[in-house]
């Protein structure tokens, strides 16, 4: 996922993903380009629509890092 890219490169984001991917935060909050997000394989699932609901700054191309593959 994303958010292993930015824990096994020792990416310094202060409180990126908090909950180490269970779907219980939003801090992994990414918002993509229009092109970037439509080449994701998958729409988000209702768990992460539910957690992108409470992500500061929600955009139509918002994601949550720990479920981009
Ligand atoms: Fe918490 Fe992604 S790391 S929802």
């Amino acid at each position: 996922t994303l958010l292993d890219v930015v824990v096994n490169n020792d990416l310094n984001i202060e409180g990126y993903g908090a909950c180490e991917g269970t779907l219980t935060c939003s801090t992994c909050h990414v918002v993509l380009k229009d092109e970037d997000y439509k080449r994701l394989p998958e729409e988000p699932c209702d768990e992460e629509r539910d957690m992108l609901d409470l992500a500061y700054g929600l955009t139509d191309t918002s994601r949550l890092g720990c479920q981009i593959t």
